[in-house]
């Protein structure tokens, strides 16, 4: 096993008030992980420390994978860019000619099923028509580590499984090292092959992915704290079998 993110006692302040303390785990190369937790426990900033947009306050974050992709919770498009635009410039960025990257971004709005909007502006896209661009994007770049916060919360259940599929498929032909946010047990278990649950900013414990398929969005289990705290060593939990 090959570890690609590492948190070793890692501590998070904004302004001086704590949201993570103490946090330790391991993720290795292809885990597909779910994290579920109530709303504010700090699970974007668990992405953020990933992805370096934040850096820890105190503790080690530690990531071997040169590509990073991310889908905010919020779309994060360039207003003035159209879809297509928008899905390429990473592609620019990393210095694909032209050419390669107007086919790559086209395909993955096809992939998204966006590809009569290539040319729209996200002034006249839906919010989950923009949320489907951001992940085009991410996708596009072919990351080492993709991080996804949310990245259904706009969207239907007709797309939402259509894109869960999309995802799957996409994950047989590039693998990588997922991390998902989501706030619907039932939608992990479609893709993850683990997954955590944040019962606090200190307290973040990992269930097998099947006790998510018999989970509610609402369940007690993702609002109660346990009694272990930073159960998560080397991958290892602590606080059950799994
Ligand atoms: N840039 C920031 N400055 C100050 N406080 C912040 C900042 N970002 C996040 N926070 C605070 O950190 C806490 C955790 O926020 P975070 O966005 O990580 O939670 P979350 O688990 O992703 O919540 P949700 O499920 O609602 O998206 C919240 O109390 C939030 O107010
Ligand atoms: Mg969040």
């Amino acid at each position: 096993m090959q570890p690609v993110i590492s948190f070793t006692d890692v501590a998070k302040q904004y302004n001086g008030r704590e949201v993570l303390s103490s946090l330790s785990f391991t993720i290795n190369k292809g885990d597909v992980v779910g994290i579920l937790g109530p709303s504010g426990m700090g699970k974007t900033t668990i992405l953020k420390l990933v992805s370096g947009l934040e850096k820890p306050s105190s503790g080690k974050v530690q990531i071997n994978g040169a590509q990073i992709g991310y889908v905010f919770q919020e779309p994060r498009l360039f207003p003035w860019k159209t879809a297509l635009e928008n899905v390429v410039l990473p592609l620019k960025a990393n210095g694909i000619a032209k050419g390669k990257r107007i086919g790559i971004g086209t395909h993955y709005l096809e992939v998204m099923g966006l590809a009569k909007f290539a040319d729209y502006y996200p002034s006249q896209l839906s919010g989950g028509m923009k949320q489907r661009v951001s992940l085009a994007r991410a996708f596009a770049i072919k990351p080492d580590v993709l991080l996804l916060d949310e990245p259904f919360s706009a969207l239907d259940i007709k797309l939402r499984d259509y894109l869960l599929s999309m995802i799957s498929d996409q994950l047989k032909h590039h693998p990588m090292t997922l991390l998902y946010v989501s706030h619907s047990p039932k939608e992990l278990a479609r893709i993850a092959t683990r997954a955590f649950i944040m019962h606090s900013g200190h307290e973040m414990s990992e269930i097998s992915v099947s006790e998510c398929e018999t989970m509610e969005s609402d369940s007690d289990e993702l609002f109660s704290s346990r009694p272990v705290t930073n159960n998560l060593v080397e991958g290892k939990c602590t606080t059950c079998t799994c």
